[in-house]
Formats: C-alpha cells, structure tokens, sequence
C-alpha cells in the first residue's frame, strides 16, 4: 500500500521532470514556451514552478514509464494514463497541453492541470482526485509559500495558477490558490494552522465577487481574520498586473485589502443607481443592514458616518434605522448567529 503511494509520487516526479525537460529542450515544446512568453513567463518562474509541456502525442508517458518497467495500472489510478478506449493499454492523459505541477506541503508533486494553448475546453484538465490527491485539501503553492506566509504573519488566496505564479513574481510569495473549487472547510483550517490572517483576492469578475463572499463565513469560521482585496473591472490578479505593473498590484490591491463589512458595502453597492434618490435610500437600507451586524458601536459608527457622506443622509437618522435594524436581528437571531462567526464578533476584534 505505502509501496504503491511512493511508486505514484516518484511516477509524479518523474513526469514533471520529462514535462520540464521537453518544454524546455525540445522541438516538441516550442509553441508551449512562446505562449508562456506571450504570458510573461520567464525563466526563471518556469523553473521555479516547474511548468512543462505534454507534447500533442499519445504515448510519451506510457513509452517512458514502460521503459523504466512502472506499472502502468498503477498510473492510471494515479491518474497520469488512460486506458485505451478500443482494445487493452494505455494512453496519455495529458496531451499538447502546458503543465502545472500540483505539490503537496513538502513539495512533492501529486498532481497536474495542463493548460491548452489558447482557447478550447477544458481550458485546464486537471488529474482526477486519488489517493494521493485531494482538491479540497490541496492549495495551490503551499511548499514555497509556507515560509513567505509565517514571515507576513498573513496569506493571500487566490483563484488561479497564473494569479499566484504573477503575484509571485511581483513579490507577494505569501500566496496560494484554490485552484478554481469553491473553498472548503478543510482549505481553512489547513489555512488557519498556518497564520491567522487572510487576504482573500478572487478574480473582478461576478463569479469570482460572489465566490469571495462565500468564502468570509468560512474562513471567519475556522477563527481567521478577513481582509479582502477587491479588483474591479473584471480582471484576475494576473491581469491586473499586467496591465496596471506589479506595483500598483502590491500598493493598491494587497495593501489595499479592505474589511469584510466594507467588502459587503462595495458588493453591495453595485446594485444600485447612487444617482437616484429612490437607488440612494434603497442602497441605504441595504447598507444598513450589513452594518448592523457589528457589535461595537464605535465600529457601526465609522460606516455610518461613510455612509452618511455617500447618501447625504445625517448620521443621526441612519443611527436610527441602523438600531432599528439591531433589534429586528436580535429578535430574528440568536446573538453569536451571523455572519457565521463563532467568535460572537465581527472578526476585526483582534
Ligand atoms: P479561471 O477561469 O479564472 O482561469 O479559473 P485562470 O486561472 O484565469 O486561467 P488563465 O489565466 O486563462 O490561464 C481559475 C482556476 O480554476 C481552475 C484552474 O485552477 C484555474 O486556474 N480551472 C479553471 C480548472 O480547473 N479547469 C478549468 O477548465 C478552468
Ligand atoms: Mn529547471
Ligand atoms: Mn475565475
Ligand atoms: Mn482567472
Ligand atoms: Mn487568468
């Protein structure tokens, strides 16, 4: 049993070694390296994340496993080889695609996603989960981010792989990815042995938004601090980098990173016309709400007073409503109840 683990992560290596090899020496992989170079790969980030190419053939896996006598059953339960669709053997699983080696905490790989050049579906096909591999518990970067992350006392989540390996580049190496799967409870707590403090930074568009705001009941769950880093106009952290610099990426996005009621507020607020009295007074309402689930009054303060700005309504009468809305929540809910935190606080406390 442990015999057969080890056989499929030396195989894993193995194979990360030849993708590495064959994007970087050979014929085969030179339309894989002028799309990474397109992309802004250099290098150095491609020895770094040990990217390769799976040449657009059916057997470059199966001819060096069988050579090197691996049991290619073996493989495909590990999920590198398919079987052969008519009659019996195997076939590659990955084919003409760029790839990502997954590894684990220690830096072992135990999976692969391997991107198409340009478009197509997938756009990633990732292995399959097996005994080695286990999406929702898997983050995406950990071995070389787990120093980076003591040090900043803080992580940054991310989507993608391009997100963390562009966010790496541009110094923020504190970083990690789900890899596209909603976060998992597990994700958090692995997260929370690691740090206390999150900087959630999912891709501007409106599934990333929404994703972002499924994740702070989760993470405030597992006792972590929430900070969220908003990218507007539709771009992931990779492109925002690319077409803003590195700089403003780390100044303005990560640095930036804003609370998780100010998070509600902004999400909020892109529902309604702030230029109509009936979009004011509604978003108003809105806004309320979510400020009146923070316990301290000095905190409720600072947004009503932003909000009182915003709307040009006076403090004193979103006061009001912002109580009136309190007593409504503690009827409706028991008092430790939202926002999914535990702790009975709004998960700034600390
Ligand atoms: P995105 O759709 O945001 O892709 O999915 P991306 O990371 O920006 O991809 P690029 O920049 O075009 O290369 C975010 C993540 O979801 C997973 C991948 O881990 C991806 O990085 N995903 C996405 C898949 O596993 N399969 C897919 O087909 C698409
Ligand atoms: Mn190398
Ligand atoms: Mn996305
Ligand atoms: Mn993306
Ligand atoms: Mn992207």
């Amino acid at each position: 049993q442990n015999k057969e683990l080890e056989r499929l992560l030396q195989a894993h290596e193995w194979a990360a070694k030849l993708f590495h090899y064959l994007l970087k020496n050979t014929e085969h992989g030179k339309a894989a390296m002028e799309y990474l170079r397109a992309r802004g790969f250099g290098d150095k980030l491609i020895d770094q994340f040990q990217i390769g190419y799976a040449p657009d053939r059916w057997d470059t896996l199966v001819q060096f496993f069988e050579k090197r006598s691996f049991d290619l059953k073996e493989m495909e339960k590990g999920g590198l080889l398919s079987p052969r669709q008519n009659g019996s053997g195997y076939v590659d699983r990955f084919r003409g695609r760029v790839m990502f080696p997954i590894m684990n905490r220690s830096g072992r790989v135990i999976a692969f996603a391997g991107r198409i050049l340009g478009e197509g579906q997938p756009k990633y096909l990732n292995s399959p989960e097996s005994r080695l591999f286990n999406k929702s518990r898997t983050l995406y970067n950990l071995n070389l981010a787990k120093g980076p992350i003591r040090k900043q006392g803080q992580i940054v989540l991310m989507e993608g792989f391009g997100d963390v390996i562009a966010a790496w580049d541009a110094g923020v190496q504190h970083t990690v990815a789900t890899m596209g799967t909603a976060l998992t409870e597990n994700h958090a707590s692995l997260i929370r042995t690691l740090t206390e403090e999150v900087v959630v930074c999912y891709d501007g568009d409106n599934a990333g938004q929404a994703a972002a705001l499924k994740s702070i009941p989760i993470l405030e769950g597992a006792g972590l601090h929430v900070k969220i880093a908003v990218l507007q106009n539709g771009l992931d952290p990779d492109e925002y980098i690319k077409t803003y610099g590195q700089e403003r990426f780390v100044d303005q996005i990560i640095h930036g990173a804003v609370s998780t009621t100010k998070f509600r507020l902004i999400y909020t607020k892109k529902n309604y016309n702030l230029l109509e009295e009936d979009g004011k007074a509604a978003y108003a309402q809105e806004a309320i709400n979510v400020i009146a689930h923070l316990t301290s009054p000095t905190e409720r303060e600072v947004y009503l007073k932003e909000l009182s700005t915003e709307v040009g309504v006076s403090l004193e009468s979103l006061k009001q409503d912002c109580n009136l809305a309190r007593q409504t929540l503690n009827r409706k809910q028991p008092p430790s109840g939202q926002q999914g935190n535990r702790n009975g606080n709004n998960g700034n406390a600390r």
